[in-house]
Formats: structure tokens, sequence, C-alpha cells
């Protein structure tokens, strides 16, 4: 995640105005450069300030706003210009794309369709830049029970948010019996269920706080507290929720329940990258087949899964690699060695391997994976700029 979205805003109404600002104030990765409240002031407010984005409302009057739209798209290509309107007429909408306008945004604006179409914007801008882009949202899946997705997701999680530069939230979506609450020993005022309920009355302010940080520097939303509760999140309100997370972090990472699930596959579709933890015996491998093979049923998921084997090393008749790779049709993207004295330890404990047992070798394997999957290439481990190194020190102490 590099650098921050700058955007200014005309919107001659004070209530939307308002209203906007607020959500965009609260987004980590946005920065507000002006908010204009005249159309006629608003292109030489461009000019000066150049904004990734231009958000023009065109309620007050239409005809001068469209001229706007066209006048910033004509003399600043690399602006994406977002326009907002309570009319949601056809020909408006077409108007506006014509005049050069990139998205086209209802009024009254809802935070999570302004956090994707800001997104998009970003994905599509012409001057090449990373800018802005919302978080990754990384799912660590398991091929059966008790293969450690809940260890790898908390400890990369952790890796991760090593680096001041990064956001890092952990979502346990292990409903019924997640313990990543326990692996890092904190306790939590807020679940995922109090999010997934007032979703629609959250701002990302409010939603930060919501969330539980641990002395790391990582955010988690933890399971709900009673299991009865749990039938009760929809997969609607779990996009809602991680949308809002992706906006306001740069790595959201999730550990998932094994039972692939609706609120599970709604975390594998949203995925930048899938952790699928597997070990080297038959049952795990036999069921990476069978989840590879379902997950090529999703457009485009198959090819997001990165199959991770845990405990390597664990026995002498392990099956090998080379005829796990075989057996799944695809290459082992990592390995993580066994070592169950530590990483029980740091369970038992609630503290993460980094602070537990920082030089050994699972740690680094963890932390390299972490690395591999944060697609963040500003983060390249052999920079030479010190701040980016420094955080890696822990590993070398
Ligand atoms: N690399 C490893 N080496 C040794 N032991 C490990 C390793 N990874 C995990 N374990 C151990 O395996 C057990 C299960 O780990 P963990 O709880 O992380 O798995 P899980 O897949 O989340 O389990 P569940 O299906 O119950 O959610 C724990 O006792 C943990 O300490
Ligand atoms: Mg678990």
């Amino acid at each position: 995640m590099s650098g921050t979205l700058r955007i200014s805003i005309c919107d001659p109404n004070e209530a939307s105005r308002e209203n906007l600002k607020k959500f965009l104030v609260g987004m980590d990765k946005t920065w507000l450069e002006a908010d204009c409240s005249r159309y006629e002031f608003f292109r030489e407010i461009v000019g000066e300030t150049t904004p990734d984005v231009a958000i023009v409302s065109l309620d007050t009057d239409i005809e001068r706003a469209m001229g706007l739209v066209a006048d910033i798209s004509r003399e600043h290509p690399n602006c994406g210009v977002v326009v907002v309107s309570s009319e949601t007429d056809g020909q408006l909408i077409l108007r506006a794309m014509r005049s050069g306008a990139r998205e086209f945004l209802n009024s009254p604006v809802q935070l999570e369709e302004l956090v994707s179409a800001l997104d998009r914007v970003a994905s599509s801008s012409t001057g090449g830049s990373q800018k802005s882009k919302s978080g990754v949202i990384i799912p660590v899946a398991g091929a059966s029970g008790g293969v450690g997705t809940t260890s790898v997701a908390v400890n990369a999680a952790v890796a991760l948010a090593q680096n001041p530069e990064r956001s890092v939230v952990l979502v346990d979506l292990d409903l019924a019996l997640g313990d990543a609450d326990i692996f890092l020993d904190v306790m939590a005022d807020y679940t995922l269920l109090d999010v997934a309920h007032n979703i629609s009355r959250l701002d990302l302010a409010l939603l930060r706080k919501s969330l539980t940080k641990h002395s790391s520097g990582l955010f988690l939303l933890p399971r709900p507290v009673q299991i009865e509760d749990n039938a009760t999140i929809t997969a609607d309100d779990l996009r809602k929720v991680l949308g809002l997370l992706k906006a306001s972090f740069s790595h959201v990472i999730v550990d998932l329940s094994k039972s692939y699930n609706n609120l599970d596959m709604v975390a594998l579709e949203a995925a930048s990258t899938v952790l699928l933890l597997t070990q080297l015996d038959l049952p795990c491998l036999r069921n990476v087949v069978r989840l590879l093979s379902s997950f090529e049923r999703h457009e485009g998921l198959r090819e997001r899964v990165k199959v991770v084997v845990n405990r390597s090393g664990l026995e002498k008749n392990q099956i090998s690699l080379e005829k796990a790779e075989n057996t799944i049709g695809g290459e082992i993207f990592s390995r993580i060695p066994n070592n169950y004295v530590v990483i029980s330890e740091c369970r038992n404990n609630g503290v993460p391997l980094i602070e537990q047992a920082p030089k050994a070798a699972i740690t680094g394997h963890i932390v390299e994976l972490a690395e591999r999957v944060s697609g963040d290439s500003t983060m390249n481990l052999d920079t030479d700029s010190k701040d980016k190194k420094s955080w890696l020190k822990f590993l070398s102490k």
C-alpha cells in the first residue's frame, strides 16, 4: 500500500458536502485537499490542488456541474471525476459519463459505494500509480481441522503489522470455535456480530473504535460470543464489513472456518490471495484437490489460491513435496516447518511468534510468507531504505 488518494470536492449543498467530508476524513488512505461550495471556483481549485479525484455534486445546478465535469476531465486527464446526484435517470448518468465522469454515485452517498467507486478510480488511474488502492484481503483456509490455520493467520498478521506503513486487521470468521483472541491474549469489547449488525450506521472512525488493538499494532475483530447469534450474520453484512475494512486497512487477514459456508465463500470471493493450508498427509491432500476443484466454479478464485504446507518435517514418512504437487496438480507455494514446542508455547502464553521466538525457523518462514502475499511491492526485503528495513530488526535480535 503506497500513497494516499488526494481528493477535492465541490458541492454547494452544505449538508451533503459535510456528509461526504465526514466519510472522506475517516478514511485512512484518502486526503481531502479541498472542499468547495461554488461551482465557479472549483475549476481553479482543481488546477491548484491537482487532486487524484474530483467529486462533483450535480444536484444544485446540473448544467453548470456538467460543464465543470467536462472541463476538469479535459484539462486534468489524470484526475478521476466522480459525480454525485440524487437523480437516477439513465440519461443523466450517460451524460455525466460522456462528459468524462468515471463514476456516478447516488445521493445520499453510502460509505461502501463511495469506497468502491474510489477504489475503481484508483485502480484505473492513468498515472499508473499504486496510489490509494484499498487494502488486500487474505483469507487463510485449511484443508482439515487443526491444520494450523489460526496459527498462521495470527502470526502472519502480526508479522505484517510490524511495518508501521501498514495497517492490519485480523477477522476471526471461525464463528463457532474461533480462537484468534486466545492466540493474541486480548479481550474484545465488540465482535464481528456487533459490527455486522450496525454496519449501515458505522463510519470508518467508529469501525476502528469497534476493533481491539493488540500491542503489535494488529487490530482484531473476533468471532461472536454466543454461538446462537452466528446465524444472524448474513453474507451481505459480511460483504459490507469486509468492504469497509478494506477501505480502512492495508491488509485484512481472515481466519476462515473449515465448513466453507456462505460466509467463508464471501471472504474467499473478496480475496486478493487465499492461503490454503495443508499438511503432507493423504486426507489433507485429498481435501486440497476437492477444494481446488470446487474453487474452479467461482470465477478467478482458483488462480488466487496458494497452497501452503504446514508442519513440514513432522514425520519421516510424510508425503514428499514433489508427490504432493503431483497429487494436487499444482505448485506448493510455501512450506512452514514443524515446531510444536514453540508454537504451542505461543498459543498458551498468548504471545505471537515474533515476540516469543524471533529467531526460530518457523517464524522466519511465516514472516516471509506474509511478505510474499502482502501485495506490497514497495516492501522489498532487500530494500536499502532504512525505515523500511527497521521493522524487520526483530528478526535479527
Ligand atoms: N508449524 C507447526 N508446527 C507444530 N505445530 C503446529 C504448527 N502449526 C500449528 N501447530 C499446532 O497444531 C494445532 C492446531 O493449530 P491451529 O489451532 O492453528 O489450527 P487450526 O487449523 O486453526 O485449527 P481449527 O481447525 O481447530 O481451527 C495447535 O496445537 C498448534 O499448536
Ligand atoms: Mg483455528
